[in-house]
């Protein structure tokens, strides 16, 4: 697209000398000064809504053709003048410009320079205002179907690296301490399932964005014959808006798209926390591979975890979009106002900031590489096996809040001595309750401790990998529910 028109700078000619007679011009004295084009055009960030327009457009046409509202000969002309108007935007030949105030005016003034009355009639029956809503809803549906694609690619690789670390031993962390064993793999499937649900979130949203706003004219609906459920059947949509002020005023589809965004947003930052953690030297449970991060200008040794730490950051720019969108949306009254038209810029960057991001991930989970040693010698220095010995006291009959300070007393003589729990001698072990027998090392090994969480959910590296299993067949059935919708 051709930027220079639309550059706010008084100094810099627009490319396209202003029309002849604008839309709206029959009504007004005189022309909107520059400053009030620049203020009330959204063309320099609507131009986006392109495809969905032309798309939105061709079946409304066609629609209109077939009500016998317009000609078969002018449907012709629209559609050849819109093929033509397509390939000058995908080319870059396309002269967008603020004098026609947004994408939607932009496109129907180059039609009817392209085709003459057939492109004046294509605005028959409808508005801007439900032609806006339907091209937004649409182009949120496709972001909706395109981030749905990346999160399976990204489930999938996290997936093989969970299955790659199924057994691979890693401290538990609470309050950032040690608390108990898990294996890494384990560690990485409570990120698939909170993004599972995050893909949950955007198909259930999908739903609800689902639905045509076109026919609702301005606000009232129109006089013309139209079949709205032709329209709906022809952009894909379940089906119509019920209430014509509704559908084109309301944009809360695209606020439950940004709060799932943020959700999910919300959910890499958490894990990016995590590998910016992972990678400290002082921890060093992985490494991130060069190309993930940058170094320092002044400290040579430094390499730092810059796109974990941003997509942290990002995070709160895409809270921030949702709660634009919140107050955009908050006390309008019915129908339509022109605040409506700031949804857009919100919405996107949202959209690009998620899209981004996981594309980002997906690419860095191959560059994560595990550091075994380091997660056990952590586990070891931290006592990570205590609970299994007060579980195993439990067991032998002694009620669990007496088995916890035995085994509070037991890890403070541990520390004094400097040793690990499995190191002290029996003989010492004893000295804290009787009921403990040599069956005891076996309990409180690494292995053994994440060997007794066997059940569903648990960290025992069968059932890591029954979750994989299961995972795997979880991501086939949602391949399988979204195919069939879009
Ligand atoms: N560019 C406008 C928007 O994004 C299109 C609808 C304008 N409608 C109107 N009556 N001014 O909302």
């Amino acid at each position: 697209m051709t930027t220079d028109s639309l550059a706010p700078s008084s100094d810099r000619p627009s490319r396209t000398s202003p029309p002849a007679h604008y839309t709206w011009a029959g009504r007004f004295s005189e022309p909107a000064t520059e400053l009030v084009k620049r203020y009330t055009g959204s063309v320099g960030f609507d131009h986006r809504l392109w495809r969905q327009d032309i798309r939105a457009s061709l079946a409304h046409a066609t629609m209109l053709e077939y009500q016998g509202i317009i000609g078969d000969s002018d449907l012709e002309d629209i559609r050849r003048g819109l093929e033509i108007v397509q390939s000058e935007i995908e080319s870059g030949d396309f002269s967008w410009s603020l004098d026609l105030e947004d994408v939607h005016l932009n496109i129907e003034s180059r039609l009817t320079a392209l085709v003459g009355d057939a492109g004046k009639r294509l605005h028959t029956g409808r508005s801007r205002n439900d032609q806006v809503a339907t091209d937004i809803r649409l182009w949120v549906r496709d972001t909706i179907d395109e981030i749905l694609a990346l999160l399976r690619e990204f489930q999938l690789r996290l997936l093989a690296l969970a299955e790659k670390e199924a057994e691979t031993p890693m401290p538990g962390f609470t309050h950032l301490q040690v608390a108990q064993p898990i294996t890494f793999g384990h560690h990485l499937l409570a990120y698939l399932e909170m993004t599972l649900r995050d893909a949950e979130r955007f198909r259930d949203c999908r739903q609800r964005v689902n639905r045509l706003p076109l026919g609702a004219a301005a606000l009232a609906g129109t006089t013309y014959p139209i079949d709205r459920k032709f329209v709906a059947r022809e952009l894909g949509f379940d089906d119509v808006c019920e209430n014509s002020l509704d559908a084109v005023s309301d944009r809360d589809f695209a606020i439950e798209f940004c709060a799932a965004a943020a959700i999910t947003m919300m959910h890499f930052s958490r894990f990016s926390e995590e590998i910016v953690f992972w990678m400290n030297p002082g921890i060093g449970f992985i490494n991130l591979a060069d190309r993930f991060c940058t170094g320092s200008s002044i400290m040579p040794q430094k390499k730092n975890p810059d796109v974990p730490e941003l997509a942290r950051g990002k995070t709160g720019r895409v809270y921030g979009d949702l709660t634009a969108l919140l107050t955009l949306m908050k006390s309008q009254p019915l129908a339509y106002n022109k605040d409506n038209q700031e949804d857009k810029e919100p919405l996107f960057d949202a959209a690009d900031t998620l899209t981004d991001t996981l594309r980002v991930f997906i690419e860095m989970i191959g560059g994560i590489s595990v550091c075994p040693e380091q997660m056990r010698a952590a586990l070891t220095r931290g006592f990570a096996t205590a609970t299994d010995l007060a579980d195993y006291l439990t067991k032998k009959g002694v009620p669990f809040r007496d088995a916890h300070e035995i085994v509070g007393r037991a890890v403070k003589h541990a520390e004094t001595r400097g040793l690990e729990l499995t190191r002290i001698p029996l003989a010492e072990l004893q000295c804290f309750s009787p009921l403990i027998g040599e069956d005891i090392f076996s309990a409180i090994t690494i292995e053994g401790a994440l060997a007794a969480r066997r059940h569903i959910g648990g960290t025992a590296p069968h059932q890591v990998r029954a979750a994989i299993e299961r995972a795997k067949t979880r991501l086939e059935i949602q391949r399988l529910e979204t195919g069939s919708k879009t």
